[in-house]
């Protein structure tokens, strides 16, 4: 496995391997690697014949300073956790490698960057689009791959990629679980012990509206998961919305959606750290 810094020396490489025929799968990451990301780069593995894994913390796309200072940077483990998922290519780049001049870009992504993150973060999904089509640019793989932890992200660069006619295929990947429901995040190394054992009521209060949602209207699923919510004190709920899985546009009632069905999105503070989860339900 190569360690590379430069888009220049990068891109060398990437091109000798394309001269040779291979195909060319991608994984972009902000590190701090769990076995949710190692999932992506053994998928990328298994489909190309090349996987590129980066490994960047997108100043873009964090609107509050203090969570960018905190995001957890741990290079020298996240390269030895590549090296055994199959990893052929880690690309690491400085700040200015990524943003020579400053990207002043701003993508239409429409209504799809207006709700749930996007309320709460202004700015976070134009500065995703501005580093993944800035990588996308760079590495030109063939397929991507993403997890759908990140639902919005995902939907939001589906539609990146369509609005810009780039020609990558994009992989959606399961959320990876620990023992306890909890949905891997790269944020939860930065939980106490105390935060940690209140920190899986997230998925408990998901699992269980999903039981009750077929014989429950979409208000009464809302309100039980508030309701979970509010009895753990160390979590404090920012939003949870029923959405169409595509538009993301808010459901009022399970019949306002078609067969795609409808998920669930939430974000809780949980102390300091904001996690973020989302259920599908089945109608
Ligand atoms: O999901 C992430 O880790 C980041 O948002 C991404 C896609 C690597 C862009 O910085």
């Amino acid at each position: 496995m190569k360690i590379i810094n430069t888009v220049k020396r990068l891109r060398c490489a990437l091109d000798e391997m394309r001269a040779a025929g291979n195909s060319i799968g991608f994984v972009p990451t902000m590190g701090a690697l769990h076995e949710g990301h190692l999932s992506l780069v053994k998928q990328c593995a298994a489909e190309s014949d090349v996987c590129i894994v980066s490994i960047f913390v997108n100043p873009a796309q964090f609107n509050d300073p203090k969570d960018l200072a905190s995001y957890p940077r741990t290079v020298e483990a996240d390269c030895a956790m590549l090296e055994s998922a199959g990893c052929s290519i880690v690309f690491v780049p400085a700040v200015e490698e990524i943003y020579p001049a400053p990207d002043l870009r701003e993508f239409d992504l429409g209504s799809l960057v207006e709700v749930m993150e996007g309320r709460f973060r202004p700015g976070h999904f134009q500065g995703v689009a501005k580093v993944v089509s800035r990588l996308f640019d760079i590495v030109g793989p063939c397929r991507a791959y993403f997890g759908l932890k990140d639902f919005q992200q995902l939907a939001v660069i589906r539609r990146l990629v369509d609005r810009l006619g780039m020609s990558v295929g994009i992989v959606a990947c399961p959320i990876v679980r620990e023992a306890d429901g909890l949905a891997m995040s790269s944020r939860n190394m930065r939980l106490s012990a105390e935060e940690r054992a209140a920190a899986p009521e997230i998925f408990r209060a998901l699992r269980h509206s999903r039981e009750l949602a077929p014989s429950s209207s979409l208000a009464d699923v809302v309100a039980f998961v508030g309701a979970a919510l509010a009895s753990e004190p160390l979590l404090r709920l920012e939003y949870f919305e029923i959405v169409h899985p595509v538009t993301l546009m808010p459901l009022r009632a399970w019949s306002d959606s078609d067969e795609a069905g409808a998920v669930g999105c939430i974000a809780v503070y949980c102390g300091e750290v904001r996690l973020i989860d989302n259920i599908t339900y089945r109608n």
